[in-house]
């Protein structure tokens, strides 16, 4: 559909030369999601020839320590595994290079650096990756800002890890800063999920078929679910973790993007601005949230993981419940969850339709086995959509079983790229971003607020403390029974014992 090709169609005119220069590249995003994926658009020849990689960071090793440690990244984190025939050419673009992001004489030598990688000399593009947390991103974009107003280069981007800002005020500052450096279409607000294919295909689900979206309502949905479940814990970012917590590493951001493209009004033909705008209107629909609409909880065993406060109060758990007051959606509750060191690793959305204004069936029992439909939409892993419906068992009684229409993009015979491939290379391409605009990340933000600052108040009681292999924390539960209903959990392999 237009507002996904429009998304691949780039101005791929080539600059003198072109540099990607990541911030924060002794960083664990560096390893595991931006080098693995820059080797495998590489491999598949989408790198630009002339791309040059400069790794930017307070203590950065040499040119081949750096080579090496990005090899090791690849062999355990790429999809296509470093060879001997493709490594050698991919490592040649990686550069290190030590600055301090406050400096502005660094910020000239990294100038010169750059510059000076061009084979013809001048100076070429650069694209500037901020894979770094929200306090570290405005001092570098202020330093950015000052650059370009110093040299503005065409064809420069600026390209922001999430969280954006650590809360409303914070990101306000930082859609400052980038205003002041960089146009609106020149910086991308990173949020991964918007890059994932099955992510990008619910506007296609919905709005490339005629079967859904007449049904995409209050009159026929009873409930709407989102859940990005991990198996794994905090691992070694807690670093990171530790002041982000579940609400700004996960809801403020993928979660709420996945809720606004479902909830989202039909955008304008070829227009990816119109997307922008709409999912902006949903978040401006939603009602304020109050203490009785979320729950946190705490992974047992997180305050033992290495770099975590003893005494830590940083939730690893969150559900949140949200009504989106709008025409459309006037009375659907949306329920949205995420976790750490859960029982699957899983993200869905399921849509719970709801049930038939009458039984017809022959028997009661008929009557009580049907159950209403439900589309399960699978992000991650086992990527596909699940369409639940009642049958008739064959037989003389009446009989009722739910059974599935089941597609798996496993079917296709094609491998999902990984979505940071995406992210760079329409980057790389100057195609459209598919990111959030400055208003929509500030609306998200005061959406989540009351948790953030719920988690923030003197005095917080403890949080509730979940079974690692659980589906979170039994208060998680109270949030749909509230409403006579529960969380919808994938039937194939129950949680373990302690589960809500
Ligand atoms: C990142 C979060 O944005 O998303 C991580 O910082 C999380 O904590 C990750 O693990 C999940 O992404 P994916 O693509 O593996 O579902």
């Amino acid at each position: 559909m237009s507002v996904e090709t429009s998304a691949s169609s780039g101005d791929e005119a080539s600059p003198a030369c072109r540099t990607l220069v990541i911030f924060g590249a002794s960083g664990d995003l560096t390893r595991r999601k931006l080098i693995p994926a820059l080797y495998s658009l590489d491999r598949d020849g989408l790198l630009p020839p002339e791309l040059r990689i400069v790794g930017f960071s307070r203590t950065a090793p040499g040119n081949d320590d750096f080579r090496r440690g990005m090899r090791e990244a690849v062999r355990e984190f790429s999809r296509r595994p470093p060879t001997e025939a493709d490594w050698p050419r991919f490592a040649l673009r990686l550069h290190s290079l030590a600055g301090d992001y406050a400096r502005d004489a660094d910020y000239a030598a990294l100038q010169r650096f750059a510059d000076g990688l061009c084979p013809r000399g001048g100076s070429g593009s650069c694209l500037y990756y901020l894979a770094l947390p929200p306090a570290a991103a405005e001092t570098v974009l202020g330093q950015l800002a000052r650059l370009r107003r110093e040299r503005p280069g065409p064809g420069d981007r600026v390209l922001i890890e999430k969280p954006f800002g650590s809360d409303l005020e914070g990101a306000r500052r930082l859609n400052r800063l980038c205003a002041a450096g960089f146009g609106e279409s020149e910086i991308g607000r990173i949020d991964h999920y918007l890059a994932k294919d099955t992510v990008r295909n619910l506007l296609v689900l919905r709005f490339g078929n005629a079967v859904f979206e007449e049904l995409w309502n209050r009159r026929h949905i009873d409930n709407i679910q989102i859940t990005a479940a991990e198996t794994l814990g905090v691992g070694s970012r807690a670093g990171y973790y530790e002041a982000a917590g579940v609400v700004r590493d996960m809801i403020q951001n993928h979660l709420l993007q996945i809720m606004a493209l479902v909830a989202m009004e039909p955008p304008l033909p070829g227009d990816l601005d119109s997307v922008r705008t709409h999912r902006l209107e949903v978040f401006k629909s939603i009602l304020p949230v109050g203490p009785e609409d979320f729950a946190f909880g705490q992974y047992r065993g997180y305050r033992a993981e290495p770099g975590v406060a003893p005494g830590s109060r940083t939730p690893t758990f969150a559900a949140l419940r949200l009504e989106v007051a709008n025409w459309r959606w006037q009375g659907v509750p949306f329920y949205l969850r995420s976790g750490k060191a859960l029982g699957r690793r899983l993200s869905e959305v399921v849509i719970r339709f709801k049930s038939v204004p009458l039984c017809l069936l022959e028997s009661e029992q008929a009557c009580q086995t049907a159950r209403p439909n439900t589309l399960g939409i699978r992000l991650h892993p086992d990527e596909g959509l699940r369409l639940a419906f009642n049958v008739r068992l064959p037989g003389c009684e009446q009989r009722l079983e739910q059974t599935e229409l089941d597609f798996r993009y496993s079917q296709l015979g094609v491998e999902l790229p990984e979505a940071y491939e995406r992210v760079l290379l329409d980057a790389l391409r100057g195609a459209p971003l598919v990111f959030p605009r400055a208003d929509e990340v500030e609306a998200a933000w005061q959406v989540v607020m009351p948790l953030v600052e719920a988690g923030a108040r003197p005095g917080t009681p403890e949080l509730p403390v979940y079974e690692p292999g659980s589906w979170g924390p039994a208060e998680a539960a109270a949030l749909p029974a509230r409403d006579g209903r529960a969380w919808i959990n994938p039937p194939d392999g129950p949680p373990k014992p302690g589960a809500a």
